[in-house]
């Protein structure tokens, strides 16, 4: 059961509380606990007069009750004296209602200068005096709530209320200010425009619905909006009868009527203005951030060659095209970055690797001997640069993140993931990711629905699969699969999920991807990364943590077709994909010359890092290019180049891309003993274990770069 909403300990100013509206807040704030300064001027509805006694009986009627409250005979005007009855009598000041008001309605030519000087002070400039005495106060303790009230004839306009409907709408302006200031303090500003019958109303409704819109049915729509654990700020409500709706703005998507090298004529306008205020596909803009990236992004594209058209159709095509011309071939920065053992073993939790199967102990335990990174993990590289800001930057493209769908993924490995990388600089080609997103509601541009350079899903064979295996995603697969970098909170935040449409958070589409992926290595493959070549899939329908998945497989030569499934419900989650692995055969002619398996390659790998920033120093000092041949029994399993000559220096496999000063072979095991301080090189090469070509010399100077690993 809903807890009730209590205002103990707190203190609550409401104006204009002797009657109709602030009445029933006064009571109702002062019924859940809170001290109440119940302010009213006590005059007509016009404004004319004063009295205490409107505000008396208020607070006669609360203490009766039980309740505690003080009464304040001040107009609004006094906005220092009222804070200051709240202040004297409990000490602090956490709510304001800003309600008193008055009517002065006339036909707008009869307004007369008091007419609507009055109504402006009342309204308007009495809810910014009494707001502005109490804010400092909410600023220091870190909480406010304030409430602004406003009207439906200030939003929609009503004859013979243009006074009236200024300062109203005015007071929207002020509470919208409000919101966003106070925002960092914890002081939320909302706006209410109330419909209930009181004084104010007996002239203008009918006696029955008088009756029927009682103020007690807006009350708690204000209670509720100042209630400490209300997050809601800067909104505008319309209430009245039981009925609560809540307002914002829709704007346009609007039309480009200026061209760069011409002026800006009327014509222009009038020939786009269905355009200008066609609704279809209309944005809602919530801050004035969002409202002004629209100018600038139409300078944008103004600037960029923006058309205009009196021609619908050419219209609409000439516009976008040029709103996307500034994101189509359009190349993210250099984008740099590191992973190391922990960061793929988390990767290989998070899509479901596990200690119950055996064979999966290579992706999570780094001291096992095949350690490896799961191939899949190439998505998680390319995706940083994206939730680094990368799409977000893409000038012309302007979407809501919110509205994205993944709708497919393609990742190809030039060469197995490396366990650790240190540096990714993009000088050594490791994997290419396609990433096909759908932004929901867009398009509209006329332009080719697909791109040539995409790889297409390829429909599944027609006939039983040839496996299938499954797998229970846990209740925090997501939250697990997330540390990994997708950080959207749609995958963990209930209230977010909501918002987007779904009965609670749903598993990431690429966790999904990792499982199956992992369960055609684990089919097909026997769990030997080298031989992941590459991946598509296309995502089909959300998944929820907890469920079970079941990957459906079938193997045409080496490409291996798959659909995923959920268990229970038999939805495909992930259709039409596949993975292409490289034939075994392939693989044993190709691994010894790639060194996979030997511990050597980590010795090279960290040599290679080690050297940078000191690189130059070493070149200078030492000036030579060392080809290494390292042999695995009779054979060759690796070579590898330490260019000690050229520019910073570097390390890479295979053989110098110039020549090599020196020529050195020895064995796997005994270059770890070397570079372990265990083996004397200079031994190793009198006794046959080493053997070496060229200016062996040189080799002497090696030690600069090995000497470190003897001290380990
Ligand atoms: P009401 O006339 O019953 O209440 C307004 C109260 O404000 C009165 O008790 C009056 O004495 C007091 N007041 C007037 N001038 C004051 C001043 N200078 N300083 C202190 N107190 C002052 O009217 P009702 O309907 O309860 O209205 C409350 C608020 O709701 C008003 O701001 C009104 O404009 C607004 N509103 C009401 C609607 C309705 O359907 N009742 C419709 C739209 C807005």
């Amino acid at each position: 059961m809903a807890s009730t909403l209590r205002f103990n300990g707190r203190v609550v100013l409401v104006t204009g509380a002797g009657g109709g509206l602030g009445r029933a807040y006064a009571l109702a704030f002062a019924e859940r606990g809170a001290s109440v300064v119940v302010n009213d001027l006590g005059g007509d509805f016009t404004g004319v007069g004063k009295g205490s006694l409107a505000a008396d009986k208020v607070v006669e009627e609360i203490r009766r009750k039980g309740g505690k409250a003080v009464a304040n005979y001040d107009s609004v005007e006094e906005g220092e004296k009222i804070v200051k009855t709240a202040l004297d009598a409990f000490g602090r000041i956490d709510i304001v209602i800003n309600n008193a008001g008055i009517l002065r309605d006339r036909s707008f030519s009869r307004i007369s200068d008091e007419d609507w000087d009055i109504i402006q002070r009342v309204h308007l400039r009495g809810s910014f005096l009494v707001t502005r005495a109490a804010w400092d106060h909410m600023k220091k303790q870190n909480f406010g709530r304030i409430i602004m009230t406003s009207s439906a004839s200030g939003i929609y306009g009503n004859f013979g209320q243009a006074n009236y409907c200024a300062a109203k709408l005015g007071l929207l302006g002020l509470s919208n200010c409000l919101a966003v200031e106070g925002k960092k303090n914890n002081i939320h500003c909302n706006t209410i425009a109330p419909t209930a019958g009181s004084r104010m109303t007996q002239t203008i409704l009918p006696e029955d619905l008088l009756e029927a819109l009682k103020p007690d049915y807006v009350a708690p729509l204000v209670l509720w909006l100042c209630h400490e654990s209300c997050e809601e700020n800067g909104g505008l409500f319309e209430v009245g009868a039981g009925w609560i709706g809540k307002l914002r703005w829709e704007r346009s998507l609007g039309a480009l009527v200026r061209q760069r090298t011409q002026p800006m004529t009327p014509e222009a306008v009038k020939a786009n203005w269905t355009k200008i205020c066609d609704f279809d596909n209309a944005t809602k803009p919530q801050s004035i951030k969002e409202s002004i990236g629209s100018i600038v992004e139409a300078l944008n594209k103004i600037n960029s060659g923006g058309e205009v058209s009196a021609n619908p159709t050419s219209r609409a095509t000439s516009a976008a095209t040029s709103e996307f011309a500034g994101a189509i071939g359009h190349k993210l920065p250099p984008f740099y970055s590191s992973y190391a053992e922990l960061d793929t073993i988390m990767y290989a939790l998070g899509v479901g690797a596990s200690i119950k199967e055996p064979k999966d102990m290579k992706f999570i335990y780094e001291g096992s001997s095949d350690f490896s990174c799961l191939p899949t993990f190439g998505v998680i590289l390319a995706q940083k640069s994206i939730m680094n800001g990368g799409l977000a930057e893409i000038p012309g493209l302007s979407i809501n993140l919110a509205k994205i769908l993944h709708g497919e993924q393609y990742l190809e490995l030039y060469k197995p993931m490396p366990r650790t990388v240190y540096t990714y600089s993009g000088e050594e080609l490791i994997c290419y990711n396609q990433f096909s997103i759908f932004v929901v509601g867009s398009g509209g541009f006329s332009g080719k629905r697909t791109s040539d350079k995409a790889k297409v899903a390829v429909a599944i064979p027609d006939r039983p699969p040839d496996a299938v295996l499954t797998d229970t995603t846990s209740l925090n697969q997501a939250a697990l699969y997330r540390l990994s970098g997708d950080w959207n909170p749609l995958h963990i935040d209930p209230n977010f999920a909501s918002l987007a449409g779904f009965d609670k958070p749903i598993l990431h589409g690429l966790c999904t991807f990792g499982f199956s992926a992992r369960h055609v290595l684990q089919q097909f493959a026997d769990n030997d990364v080298s031989r992941f070549k590459a991946i598509k899939v296309r995502f089909a329908k959300p998944v929820y943590p907890g469920q079970t998945l079941q990957t459906e497989m079938w193997k045409e030569g080496n490409r291996i077709h798959f659909q995923t499934k959920v268990q229970g419900t038999g939805d495909i989650v992930i259709s039409n994909a596949y993975v292409d692995l490289v034939p075994a055969s392939a693989i044993s002619a190709k691994t010894p010359s790639e060194g996979a398996g030997l511990q050597s390659t980590l010795v090279f790998e960290e040599i290679g890092r080690r050297l940078q920033g000191i690189g130059q120093e070493v070149v200078k000092k030492v000036g030579a290019v060392f080809e290494w041949h390292i042999t695995k029994g009779e054979n060759t399993a690796a070579k590898w180049t330490i260019d000690l000559k050229t520019g910073s220096g570097r390390v890479y496999q295979g053989p110098a891309k110039g020549s090599a000063d020196v020529t050195i072979t020895l064995s796997d095991e005994d270059f770890m003993e070397v570079v372990l301080g265990k083996l004397d090189p200079q031994k190793a090469f009198f006794s046959g274990r080493l053997k070496a070509r060229g200016n062996i010399l040189l080799s002497q100077k090696l030690q600069m770069i090995l000497k470190d690993y003897a001290k380990l």
